[in-house]
């Protein structure tokens, strides 16, 4: 039978939820308790109005960008995500082949089910790695090492998980974890849950929820890596981050997975990249399904996107293949946003292309 082509990112989501046993697609769909922030997420974006300019010469527009120095195609990246053997036998390294294919950078989890090396030997993607900080800082610091040796470009450190988010599909389902491939020989690889999720045992047992600002210092201390932080979603912890000097922000909410009503990453964004100044670049994720969700984010401030579940879903529909046509589908519709409203640049993307919620007037 001729399998459905999807036409947009979304379509890929029902194609993964056919594909996935229900555990792992709950797993891969869902978020925190009341589940407000996942939901938010996306449906802030459908509260900004883009402002066209007409007549500017739009006949070839100019995707590229650069992040800490890297060139990519276009200003979206490939968020971490977890255990991506869930959705496709060749987990990471499909995942890491359409980023190089499509000229896009990887940010690859600790929790991966490909190793650090897998990653990095199967092709020539431009890697970062995401670090989760662990009660055994040994462990950490040796993730780190290893990253570095690898070829990975930058840690991103993810700080917006003390504690694992309450995801009660999860619960539900009593998630089981897969040996997590960057653990082995480090971690026990069997984490007894009290019937519940897996991957709470796995979380309660091993992070860190001591970790705190005079911590980065310590991360910046063990690397000659730059250091992103990845969760940032007000102005004050964006100076704090300029203060401990990161090399870059991530304004997440793990795609709604951690605290529940936390905000819509897109509509706090503003606020870190004015409390920045440009003094690093501001990342954003969560909820980006559309071109038009990638320009809105370039209009407020952002110097790129991050994606996550699309990714995941691709994926699980259509391995490496469903990965480089969700990048590729979110790189054609940015650019026909671009024409349609006069912008053939990322820099000719301005404020004044948006107007968001609280401008509107009747
Ligand atoms: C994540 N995310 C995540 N973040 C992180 O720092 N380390 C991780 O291991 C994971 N794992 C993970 C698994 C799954 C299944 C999802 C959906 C998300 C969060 C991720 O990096 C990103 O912040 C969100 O996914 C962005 O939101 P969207 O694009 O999924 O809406």
């Amino acid at each position: 039978i001729m399998e459905e082509e999807p036409v947009n990112v979304n379509e890929f989501r029902e194609l993964a939820r056919r594909a996935l046993p229900k555990m792992f697609y709950d797993f891969y769909a869902g978020g925190a308790e009341d589940q407000h922030t996942l939901k938010e997420n996306e449906e802030a974006f459908h509260r900004i109005i883009i402002r066209p300019r007409i007549l500017r010469d739009v006949s070839g527009i100019d995707l590229s960008t650069t992040v800490l120095g890297y060139n990519i195609s276009m200003p979206v990246m490939i968020a971490p995500t977890s255990m991506q053997k869930l959705a496709n036998p060749e987990g990471e390294i499909a995942t890491a082949r359409a980023a190089s294919a499509c000229g896009t950078i990887m940010v690859l989890s600790t929790s991966s089910s490909c190793s650090v090396e897998e990653v990095a030997s199967c092709c020539n993607a431009i890697r970062f790695f995401q670090l989760y900080v662990y009660k055994r800082r040994d462990i950490s610091a040796k993730l780190v090492q290893r990253a570095e040796n690898n070829g990975y470009k930058a840690i991103v450190v993810t700080v917006d998980s003390p504690r694992l988010g309450r995801r009660e599909a999860d619960i539900k389902n009593k998630l089981i974890v897969p040996p997590l491939k960057n653990l082995e020989g480090l971690l026990p690889n069997k984490f007894i849950s009290d019937g519940g999720s897996g991957l709470e045992a796995l979380a309660s047992g091993t992070l860190d929820a001591s970790f705190c600002w005079e911590d980065i210092s310590w991360l910046k201390s063990i690397t000659n890596l730059p250091v992103l932080i990845k969760g940032v979603l007000t102005h004050e912890d964006a100076i704090k981050a300029l203060e401990v000097g990161v090399a870059g922000i991530i304004v997440s909410n793990h795609g709604g997975r951690q605290l529940d009503y936390s905000p819509a990453t897109i509509s706090v964004l503003e606020e870190v990249v004015l409390a920045v100044g440009g003094k690093v670049p501001v990342l954003v994720d969560g909820g980006i399904r559309r071109g038009t969700d990638i320009f809105k984010a370039v209009a407020l401030g952002a110097r790129a996107v991050l994606v996550g579940r699309p990714v995941v879903f691709g994926l699980a529909a259509k391995g490496e293949y469903g990965v480089k046509r969700v990048l590729e589908m979110l790189k054609d519709e940015l650019e026909l946003t671009m024409a349609l409203a006069g912008c053939s640049s990322m820099k000719e993307i301005t404020r004044s292309h948006v107007r968001t919620k609280h401008e509107q007037h009747l």
